[in-house]
């Protein structure tokens, strides 16, 4: 039972197979946070672990209660008004202007399973994985409001969701302007920050830095996750490595603006909120309506951040991808863009088609460019039919050819988005975002279309759907390529203009449940020029994501390394490019290139009707290695081992590992070459100490325990023929022996 409630105490203990969460329902009938950490015993109450004492000039709950200061407190979901003065979760304004809630306890509700949210994308339990769902209600004693706290316990990955709704029962209109989905009240500030933060093309880098006193934030305004912070972040004790120490995990099951925050005050308790950014964010609740946050997941370990990494790759493969892809292959791609570019026609396509056959690549996927008249960027968005000029019989038929051959087939469409040179501009001006006083700010020479309109969701349904029938689609990139300005809509009222951004992302979600539902076997892949919406939001509906428009082998292992703290790998789309690279001239072996995307949904992206026989051999080779062990790169348990974030960031290792510990592949990075360098050991992780292992074609065989713990030399000069050199990777195929 992973929810134990004592009735009398009112004290809820939700336990996973190694943590506890616990809360109580206070004296003032707000609920106060208890512990979060590694499993203890339920008991009936833990009045050490609520104790406080009274402090001077704090305010008190009432004259009778002195010892019960609002600022002293570990509170579960705090208001603000009543005496404490740390960032609450929510605030409701009320009619006359007051903000005050007293939130007073009343019931709660235990479920077994956990249901999805209607309308946001968030955690299921349809494996029957024993998560329970908790329910608590509290009503404010002001207005008549109801809040929900909504907790989903998924013991066995030691994973908690939580979200919150408003219910407006009351009978006068509220404001809600701020609604956070999680809050956490930890007791010490003795933690390191951990956070993903980046740029276009430089995603999700991995900082470390100790809590101070303060608020620190992470958060985005971009309308969208953003390439410069990540909902997730972890907290860490100084002494916590990959391999070892507690941590703990946050992230949110959202799109949008978000916010992380981490609030150290005057008692070094740490307040952990996360939520929907509570700027540019209201909603107006009128009588009878309700308003559910995103879903927040928190997670703990003990144990290390690989684990917590791999806690909560399994959860999410269990319980947020679409049930439909979790132990479904992604195939092997390879996409026009920086192959062409623009600048294709049928016939040059067809050419890189039948190549890509001959080298058993799976799927071929026709990038930005195919539609309206678009020979750059600056025309054609929202118009998606074929163009003729490329296309002169379609895109069906020009998927038909690739069918024909046994491969897959992919489209590339960016439906948020509009041109002011296009059919649909000319036809629908409104439907694009602006503010009539204010001249549009363009980005990429293009602009967005208004997502809480319903009739814009149905144009581009009824259009993408239309071609998705049509030329049978096996896939599509999703990607939208600018942030949003001039957040305005002339739909809405004065009142709802900061609602904007939250409808904006719920329009993103409706068009992304009907099109998933409408045709269930299409692969999805969710891109913001490159990895800028790469979240658990649209992780739910599109299994991949477009990591980086970074294709460089030297930069996507920071990349990669930095996203897989949060993100599983078979979430991370990972192509082979041309050199020199497109982003930073830089060159790199095609081994490097290959060795570095194969830890991802493997695939390439550069012309291949243009290169030597010798390296058509080598990705021929690489295609066929690929599939041979594809499930342990994209599903297999994964350990980053050398950290490019650490001091010594000159080598970079991880590895990948079966569930059954039989087979495993581990890769080591070198960014630059020093002569006469340090030996080397690489010391294994994951592997079955009792058993014996073959490590390449080594004709000596070793035990796990020696592998891991007293390490595998590496020669520096010569392997595979090769000299060690910059940019230079090796592969470690460990198999284990009968
Ligand atoms: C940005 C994406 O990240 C690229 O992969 C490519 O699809 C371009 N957009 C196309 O415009």
């Amino acid at each position: 039972m992973p929810v134990h409630v004592n009735e009398e105490t009112l004290v809820f203990h939700l336990q996973t197979d190694h943590t506890s969460y616990i809360f109580k329902i206070m004296k003032n009938g707000e609920a106060g946070q208890v512990y979060f950490g590694k499993k203890i015993h339920a008991r009936a109450t833990y009045s050490n672990l609520m104790s406080r004492e009274w402090r001077d000039a704090s305010p008190s709950l009432s004259e009778e209660n002195q010892n019960f200061q609002p600022s002293t407190i570990k509170a579960e979901y705090s208001s603000f008004g009543k005496g404490d003065f740390r960032y609450p979760a929510f605030q409701v304004t009320q009619e006359n202007g007051s903000r005050i809630s007293e939130l007073k306890y009343e019931n709660y509700l235990l479920l077994d399973g956990k249901r999805r949210l209607t309308n946001l994308p968030s955690t299921f339990d349809e494996t029957k994985d024993d998560a329970q769902t908790l329910i608590l209600s509290f009503k404010d004693q002001i207005t008549g409001l109801t809040l929900n706290l909504n907790y989903g316990i998924f013991p066995h990955q030691d994973i908690i969701v939580k979200s919150a709704k408003f219910i407006n029962s009351s009978s006068e209109n509220l404001v809600l302007n701020r609604a956070l989905s999680s809050q956490l009240d930890l007791p010490d500030s003795n933690y390191d920050l951990i956070q993903f933060s980046g740029a276009w093309a430089r995603e999700r880098h991995l900082y470390r830095n100790q809590l101070r006193p303060g608020i620190q934030n992470i958060s985005s305004l971009y309308t969208s996750s953003s390439h410069q912070q990540n909902p997730f972040m972890m907290l860490a004790r100084p002494q916590t490595t990959d391999e070892q120490g507690e941590v703990l995990g946050f992230n949110l099951i959202y799109s949008g603006n978000f916010l992380d925050s981490v609030e150290v005050d005057q008692y070094n308790t740490s307040r952990v909120l996360i939520g929907i950014n509570p700027d540019e964010f209201c909603w107006n609740l009128a009588p009878g309506s309700f308003f559910q946050t995103p879903e927040a997941i928190i997670s703990y370990t003990s144990d290390g951040m690989n684990q917590l990494s791999q806690q909560m790759a399994v959860f999410y493969s269990k319980h947020l991808v679409n049930p439909r892809f979790t132990n479904e292959d992604r195939p092997v791609l390879i996409n026009n863009w920086e192959a062409t570019y623009f600048d294709f026609s049928e016939s040059k396509l067809m050419k890189i088609v039948n190549q890509a056959h001959q080298l058993g690549i799976e799927m071929f996927v026709l990038d930005d460019g195919w539609f309206g008249h678009r020979d750059d960027d600056t025309t054609s968005l929202g118009d998606w039919f074929a163009d003729k000029k490329k296309f002169p019989n379609g895109i069906e038929h020009f998927s038909q050819q690739v069918h024909d051959l046994g491969m897959k087939f992919g489209l590339w469409f960016e439906p948020e988005m509009i041109s002011i040179d296009s059919e649909l501009y000319r036809n629908h001006p409104e439907w694009m975002i602006h503010d009539p006083k204010s001249t549009p700010t363009p980005g990429r020479h293009q602009f967005v279309l208004d997502m809480s309109r319903p009739e814009v969701i149905d144009y581009l349904f009824n259009l993408m759907g239309h071609i998705i029938e049509s030329a049978k689609l096996d896939y599509i990139k999703w990607d939208m390529n600018r942030a949003i300005t001039e957040m305005f809509s002339s739909q809405l009222t004065k009142n709802q203009q900061l609602e904007m951004p939250h409808r904006y992302i719920l329009g993103v979600y409706k068009l992304y449940d009907r099109l998933t539902t409408a045709y269930p076997s299409v692969l999805f892949e969710s891109c913001a020029s490159g990895g800028g919406r790469f979240d658990l939001g649209l992780m739910y509906y599109a299994p991949q994501a477009w990591t980086s428009d970074d294709t460089d082998a030297a930069e996507r292992m920071l990349i990669q390394f930095g996203t897989s703290y949060g993100y599983p790998q078979s979430m991370m789309g990972a192509h082979v490019s041309a050199v020199p690279n497109d982003q930073t001239g830089r060159i790199t072996s095609l081994k490097t290139r290959g060795d570095v995307a194969f830890f991802g949904d493997f695939g390439y992206e550069l012309d291949i009707t243009q290169m030597t026989p010798r390296a058509l051999s080598q990705i021929k080779k690489q295609v066929t290695f690929y599939k041979q062990y594809r499930r342990l790169f994209q599903f297999g348990k994964f350990y980053r081992i050398d950290s490019p974030f650490s001091k010594n960031g000159n080598y970079i290792s991880w590895q990948v590992v079966s569930d059954d510990q039989k087979e495993s592949i581990a890769a080591l990075y070198q960014l630059l070459n020093h002569p006469n360098s340090p030996y080397t050991r690489f010391y294994f992780k994951g592997l079955d100490p009792n058993r014996q292992y073959r490590v390449n074609d080594d004709t000596e065989i070793y035990y796990g325990d020696e592998l891991m713990n007293a390490g595998y030399f590496v020669p520096s000069i010569v392997i595979d023929g090769q000299e060690s050199k910059d940019f230079y990777s090796r592969l470690f195929i460990i198999k284990a022996v009968k």
